[in-house]
């Protein structure tokens, strides 16, 4: 058996400065939830909730990044990556409340930093990567008003410590996840259910994006700042135009959320009428001015792209989705529809939006099952996934998208959310009693093409 197939690619082929880069998050891989003064976030207590993590796994508490970061670190930078992308936990810099910083969590994210700079490795710092601290949730969370301040002065915290080291800024990961799943579906910390949460959690993170950026740009001169937004190409299900309606619903939610508000261009309420709530409800006039900020780059995740039918029975939106199992799609572990053709045409729409300077996939990635043999671990699914996926990006940069990164997710196996540990993401293996790191075919594969 060849255990690493050989490459199609090389740097060149994506020009000198592309930036290959590998992601971690906080809460999914830090584990010393208690150490050096930590506080507990939303997530800690989640998944201690019955019935919420599906493979009723819990996150591993020692041998995880926390303990091993400089392991990590240098692992990441054999397999020949330039940018090292992770999160600081807001609970670690503030534990119990909004006024007392902990010393020990600024520090430990200072050793983080110089362990990237010290081994080559550009750090990318995301600034809320979903786990936020119970004692804001307490008060209501990203429902509440309050957590614009709070961001705020954690933002600044962070930017005063970091800022002349951190040449890139991510702002929010994914705030249509954290709002959606946490805030409406009830899947996702805080477990939160139903508009009254979710409709307040989405103005307050587009207010917290721009202003966290405001901040950014004035206490870290000269650094690129921006936003990881989750994305995916809209198709209808077939040619009528009620489906073509519901694709356009579908995008606004999905895609122009808390993009265009950035942009200047408000909510998409025109497509999403309930939207207008938050203007009646949830926002003053001054609010219109602070959404714009001019981000250096728009971080895009896209995962699998979405079919969707017109369905005049669901509430809201009107429309469902039709799952990849019933269209016979090749799909992932966790049965997400696999498709180059997606991302491609996804960024081709981003691109379109010519006030946007730079793109950059700031996650792209896949959960298979791998083979465990003698001679290594064999997962040659997530390398023709990746074939895939990095072919479409070529072709979109090539076509003229300014796509400048690409960044994997995730370096070491980790804990999917309310998945927990069964889909398995990471270039490299890590063995839940010892920690030891054992690098896949996946991660040979990108070192076999990416190392100079
Ligand atoms: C999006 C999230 O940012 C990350 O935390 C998650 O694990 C991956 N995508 C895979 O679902």
């Amino acid at each position: 058996m060849i255990s690493v197939k050989p490459n199609i690619f090389h740097r060149e082929q994506f020009g000198a400065s592309f930036e290959w880069g590998v992601v971690i998050s906080s809460f999914q891989n830090e584990g010393g939830t208690k150490k050096d003064g930590k506080g507990p976030s939303i997530w800690d207590d989640f998944v201690t909730r019955k019935g919420k993590i599906k493979d009723n796994t819990q996150p591993l508490d020692s041998g995880m990044f926390y303990d091993r970061f400089r392991e990590d670190i240098i692992l990441a930078k054999s397999l020949g990556f330039d940018v090292f992308r992770f999160s600081i936990a807001w609970s670690r810099i503030f534990p119990n409340n909004m006024q007392q910083v902990n010393q020990a969590g600024i520090n430990f994210y200072h050793r983080v930093i110089d362990a990237c700079i010290a081994v080559g490795l550009e750090p990318v710092v995301t600034l809320y990567h979903w786990d936020l601290p119970c004692h804001l949730e307490e008060k209501g969370g990203w429902a509440h008003r309050g957590i614009i301040f709070a961001f705020e002065k954690y933002v600044q915290t962070c930017a005063m410590a970091y800022g002349n080291k951190v040449k890139r800024w991510i702002v929010l990961n994914e705030p249509l996840a954290f709002t959606s799943l946490g805030y409406m579906l009830g899947i996702h910390a805080p477990g939160k259910r139903g508009l009254s949460y979710f409709l307040p959690a989405v103005h307050h993170a587009c207010m917290a994006q721009a202003m966290g950026g405001r901040i950014l740009r004035e206490l870290s001169p000269g650094s690129k700042i921006g936003n990881a937004l989750s994305c995916s190409y809209i198709y209808p299900a077939g040619l009528s135009l009620e489906d073509e309606q519901a694709r356009k619903r579908a995008d606004a939610l999905v895609n122009r959320l808390f993009l265009e508000p950035a942009l200047g261009l408000g909510y998409p309420v025109e497509e999403v009428p309930v939207l207008s709530k938050i203007e009646r409800r949830y926002s003053t006039w001054r609010d219109w001015d602070i959404l714009p900020f001019q981000f250096d780059f728009i971080g895009l995740q896209n995962y699998f792209p979405l079919v969707v039918k017109h369905h005049s029975l669901i509430p809201i939106l009107q429309l469902a989705e039709v799952k990849p199992r019933s269209r016979k799609v090749p799909t992932t572990a966790l049965g997400w529809e696999i498709s180059g053709d997606g991302l491609f045409h996804i960024l081709q729409q981003f691109s379109q939006y010519k006030s946007i300077p730079s793109f950059i996939i700031t996650e792209g990635g896949a959960a298979f099952n791998e083979q465990h043999t003698e001679q290594g671990i064999h997962d040659p699914h997530r390398v023709a996934y990746f074939e895939e996926y990095l072919m479409a990006a070529l072709k979109a940069k090539k076509s003229g998208v300014p796509l400048d990164g690409y960044y994997v997710w995730t370096l070491t196996d980790n804990f999917e959310w309310a998945e927990g540990y069964r889909a398995k993401f990471g270039l490299v293996h890590v063995d839940p009693h010892s920690g030891e790191r054992k690098v896949k075919d996946s991660g040979k594969w990108f070192r076999s093409w990416l190392r100079p």
